[in-house]
Parts: structure tokens; sequence; C-alpha cells
């Protein structure tokens, strides 16, 4: 049964923040209706999979890895892209897997992560002031008044986009592509002979030795290995695109956002009476909430069981963003509070949005040392409350980008122009994030 008061509809009667205007807002009501008939991209069944899945993460059973891009672009909706994104995941799962000995849940920031929050509506450049670019989803990043027009048409290139992405991504976790056999599938063009890479290659070989001793005892490869599990995520923020997608189960009656299997509530539209929040508490999907340096704990009880009021295992993923600095001091307090009440709820942690701050060349990145910090100290302030650290939030790219500093590759401040490509917040790299990886595997398998 959907909660008390709530319909697909009842979110309209509240604030919404971080909605673009459109200047015709006949057309935006022809493309919701068209955005409504077309078919969904995921299933109940998938859905309710993962909630189940993140269950068992919260259990202590399974570890979340959750990335991505910042934002995705239409642009890079291309086979190259999404495989690299794809082959970064599994590898660092395979790490993940062999190092902690427990399974991986990935998912992906990916197939509808095109809608962006911003400080300001507007943008001003010498003197012009334009709508700011919020995404794809919306309008386009040039700084002329067509591309910053918020155009109602690319909510159904977005649908496409995401449709496409999901498809290719569907394939190729089906089989062959995914097989475990054949991790070599997975090599990315670019890679060099670095530390880290050979220290996966060597994982490989001890993973592919292991393989062919049970394949040779079963007299056939091990089943269950040749093809992966794989969810989409996204920030739901644009609130007439999700409500689209919001359908009801033939075979349940239940209500779902079809448009992903785990919908997250950014750090700037969780208001407790706000229209983000009416919207997701009313579906079955897993529901993931950002929570950052200002959130009390009393706040984020309140959202968990408004989000959550029959504490049910899996619903809830709280991804905590509080920076390396802060960490120390403002975690330990929220996760006890959420302890004390006896609340379902897994933890993961987000070491990018606190971290982000400004080179000295203008562009806007983060320190390798600084995510890397926030992780280890949200494992140890987990462990020190006696809760537990179930998954990570990651922007990363398989492409060999140059938008984080730091990491084995000694990437500088004056490197990051060379292949600065991002959208919006700057990503980990390849090697930064396979570096990233075992430092994670090392971490859930300290006492
Ligand atoms: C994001 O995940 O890209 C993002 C905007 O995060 P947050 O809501 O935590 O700032
Ligand atoms: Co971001």
């Amino acid at each position: 049964m959907p909660p008390a008061n709530w319909t697909p509809d009842s979110w309209r009667s509240k604030p919404a923040s971080q909605q673009p205007k459109y200047e015709d807002p006949a057309e935006l009501d022809h493309v919701l209706a068209h955005l409504s008939r077309l078919p969904p991209l995921v299933t109940s069944w998938e859905v309710v999979k993962l909630r189940e899945r993140l269950a068992t993460a919260q259990a202590g059973q399974a570890w979340v890895l959750q990335g991505g891009d910042c934002a995705e672009s239409f642009s890079d909706c291309e086979a190259e892209a999404i495989a690299s994104k794809l082959k970064l995941l599994l590898q660092m799962s395979l790490v993940l897997i062999f190092g902690s000995r427990q399974p991986v849940i990935r998912i992906g920031r990916i197939a509808g992560q095109y809608a962006k929050p911003r400080s300001s509506d507007t943008e001003t450049k010498n003197n012009l002031t334009l709508p700011s670019y919020r995404g794809d989803l919306i309008n386009h990043s040039e700084f002329t008044p067509e591309a910053r027009r918020n155009d109602p048409q690319q909510l159904l290139r977005g649908y496409e986009r995401a449709a496409l992405t999901l498809n290719f991504i569907r394939a190729l976790s089906e089989g062959g592509f995914a097989d475990l056999h054949h991790p070599e599938n997975w090599k990315l063009t670019f890679v060099s002979q670095r530390t880290e890479h050979q220290r996966y290659r060597d994982l490989c070989s001890s993973i592919g030795h292991a393989l062919e001793f049970f394949d040779a005892i079963l007299s056939q490869p091990v089943p269950d290995l040749q093809r992966v599990d794989f969810y989409t995520s996204h920030e739901a923020l644009h609130l007439n695109y999700e409500h689209a997608l919001t359908r009801k189960s033939v075979r349940d009656g239940l209500w779902y956002n079809m448009g992903t299997h785990l919908p997250w509530i950014g750090e700037r539209t969780r208001s407790l009476d706000q229209a983000h929040i009416e919207l997701l508490r009313g579906i079955e999907n897993p529901i993931g909430v950002k929570v950052g340096p200002t959130a009390t704990p009393e706040q984020v009880i309140e959202l968990v069981r408004i989000l959550n009021p029959e504490n049910q295992p899996g619903r809830i993923t709280l991804i905590h963003r509080i920076g390396s600095a802060k960490v120390d001091q403002l975690l330990p307090s929220l996760v006890e509070g959420v302890l004390k009440s006896r609340l379902n709820v897994l933890w993961i942690c987000d070491p990018m949005h606190g971290n982000t701050v400004s080179a000295q060349t203008g562009h806007k990145t983060r320190r390798f040392d600084d995510v890397l910090a926030e992780l280890r100290s949200a494992f140890a302030v987990h462990r020190s409350v006696g809760s537990r650290l179930g998954g990570v939030h990651l922007e990363l790219t398989g492409e060999n980008v140059t938008e984080c500093v730091g990491g084995a590759s000694g990437l500088s401040e004056s490197d990051l122009h060379t292949a600065y490509n991002t959208t919006c917040d700057p990503r980990l790299n390849y090697e930064q994030s396979l570096e990233i990886a075992f430092a994670i595997a090392d971490e859930i398998r300290r006492p």
C-alpha cells in the first residue's frame, strides 16, 4: 500500500527547489504526456531485487560500489565511454570482492544522471545573464541564449539516451563480456604498466588459477560467473521527469520509479516538507539520500521515518558526504542518532562532494588524498560507534581524464588542463579509481 495521503501527484502541493522554468508550459505538458506513455526502463522485479540486496549490505553481508559521472552528457552516449565505465566498475568490484571476500552490489551513476542542482538560477558573463546550465536533461552547457534555453524536448532525448545506455549495459552484463573467466575483456586500451594496474593483473591471474581449479572439479565453467548484476541510479531532481516515469506495477498494484533502480535525493533537495521527499516517499524503490555537513541527527532521523515508516531493511541508503576536514567531528553523532533510534539504514560514504576545491589554475578539482582520508575516517567512525560502513559512492570515469589531483601517478595541478573533460564535478580517472578500490578492500578486511 502506498503511504497515507500520498498520490503520484501529491508532491505538486509542496515547495520544490531546483526546478527549471520553461517558457512554454503547453510544450512541457505535451512532452510529459508523451514521456508517461513510453515504456519503463527498469522493472519492478529488478527494483525489488536491488532493495533486497541492499538489505544484505546493511546486514554486513555485501558491499556497495556506486559510481559514475557527476553529470552524464548526451554526447558521451557512445559505445566506448559506456563500456569503459562498465569495465572500470567491474574491475573495481573484482578488487573489492577478492579483498573483502564479500559480494559487491554494482550500481552505476548512469543511464539517467542528466540533471544537476545549481547554486544560482542564472549565470552572468561579460554583462550577459543567462539561465544556468542544469544538465543535458534541461539545456546545453554552451554560454549562448539558444543553448541555455530550458528545452522540454531534452526530457525526451534524455529518456532515449538512458534507454540506449541501459540497453548496451544489459547486453554487456548478460554474457561473454562480463564473464569472470575472461577479465581480459575489461582491459582499458590506454592503461600503462603502473603499479595499480600491475597489482590488478596479479589479482586477475590469482582469480584465473582459482577458477581453473573449480572448472576442473565441476567439469564445466563455474556457472554463475558468466554474467553480472548491474543496477542504475541517478539523482531524482527533475520532478516532472521522475513523475512521468513513476508507474503503477500491474504485478502488485504498487508505485515504482521505473526510470532507474535507485533514485537518490540530493543534498540541496532533502528538506523534510518539500516536493522531492513527497514524490519519493510513495514509491517502492530503494532510495538514497545525501547527507552533508549541515544535517543534524534529528533531521536525518525524521527524514528516514518519513521515507521508511515501516522501517523496511534495504529501503534507505544514507550517503554521507561531509568532507575530510569535518567527517571525524560531524559523522559520529549522525550515525549514533540513527543507531539509537533503531532505524534500518545502509550507510555509504561519498568522499567526493565534501572535498571539492579550486586549483591555482582555476579548475574545480579534488585531491586524491582528501578522498582517501574521508573514506578512512568514515570506516573508523562507523567502527568506533558500533555501526558499519557498507559502501562507497564515487564520481569516476573509465576514461583517461585529468580532473582530480594526486594518486600513485602523481597528477598535479599543472596537468589538469590536459584532459579536463567533465561537464560538472571532477572525476577520479582509471588509475585513481583502482587505487581507491585497493585501499577500500584493505579497510574492509581490517578487524
Ligand atoms: C552529486 O552527487 O553530483 C551531487 C550534486 O551531490 P550532492 O547532492 O551530495 O551535493
Ligand atoms: Co557531483
